[in-house]
């Protein structure tokens, strides 16, 4: 495995790769690896010759400068970890190799990228665009593997390779949980043990509405899931929106679209982090 921290260094390695004929998988990360992008990068080994995984926490994704600084930094591990699991190349660039000039360039997608996290967190998923953006351009690779957990993310960066009219394929990778039914997300390192004892209710509330959504209302559902999860002392939702699962635009009902998600965001009360969920409910 290669560890790079330049775009000279990493497109010199590729082009080499590439002229042996052999197919690129991306798996874009900022890091603090952990079971979840373990999985993206065994899917790319299996499915592409070369696996280039980038580490790069991006500064531009982040509207709230104090989540930036606790967000955990553990790059020493993470190539441990990526060693182990078929990673090719790493890519560990500087914020100024990526970001040699500001980025100006505003990418805007509603309602997909303007609802939920996009209303709560402005300019994320802007910031997230312009990284992903230069990685594909850095990378060009064949597929790009993201996981399922940010549902909203890979809506947003599915219009944004419609609208650059990208030549990749994106591989949505299914979320990966811990026994009780937790998310794994690089920011649970971040809760108190009261808070990882009672963060999987969000999950089981979610579960638990699902099995009765033919007997409820949508709106009768959606308040079912806020209701429980908000009973839990240290739990508090941000939003649950259930929501066209291709464009996120909201419904009213159980029959206004063909495939239905509901998408959770709770704030851990001790600690912070803000959680983030979903569930497929057709
Ligand atoms: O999902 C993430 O970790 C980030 O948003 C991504 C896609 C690596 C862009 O910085």
């Amino acid at each position: 495995m290669e560890i790079v921290t330049t775009i000279k260094d990493l497109k010199s390695l590729l082009g080499e790769l590439r002229n042996e004929g052999k197919s690129v998988g991306l798996v874009p990360t900022m890091g603090a690896l952990h079971a979840g992008h373990a999985s993206l990068v065994d899917r790319s080994a299996q499915e592409n010759d070369v696996t280039v995984v980038s580490v790069f926490l991006n500064p531009t994704q982040f509207n709230d400068p104090t989540d930036l600084e606790k967000y955990p930094r553990t790059l020493e591990a993470d190539c441990q970890l990526l060693s182990e699991h078929g990673a090719s190349i790493v890519f560990a660039p500087s914020v100024e190799e990526v970001y040699p000039e500001p980025d100006t360039r505003q990418f805007s997608y509603p309602p997909t990228d303007a609802v939920m996290e996009g209303a709560f967190r402005p300019g994320h998923f802007n910031g997230v665009c312009q990284v992903v953006s230069k990685l594909f351009g850095y990378v060009e690779p064949d597929r790009a593997y993201f996981g399922e957990k940010d549902y909203q993310q890979i809506a947003v960066i599915r219009r944004m390779v419609d609208d650059l009219q990208l030549k990749l394929e994106i591989v949505s990778c299914p979320v990966i949980r811990d026994e009780r039914g937790l998310a794994l997300s690089s920011r649970n390192k971040l809760l108190t043990s009261h808070e990882l004892d009672i963060a999987p209710h969000i999950y089981q509330a979610m579960k638990d509405s699902r099995s009765m959504m033919n007997e409820r209302s949508l709106k009768d559902t959606l308040n079912y899931v806020v209701e429980r999860v908000n009973a839990v002392e240290g739990l508090q939702v941000q939003y649950y929106s259930i929501v066209d699962g291709r464009t996120l635009a909201d419904i009213a009902t159980w029959d206004d679209a063909e495939s239905i998600v509901g998408c959770i965001t709770v704030f851990c009360t001790d600690s912070g982090v803000r959680l983030i969920d979903h569930i497929k409910y057709k």
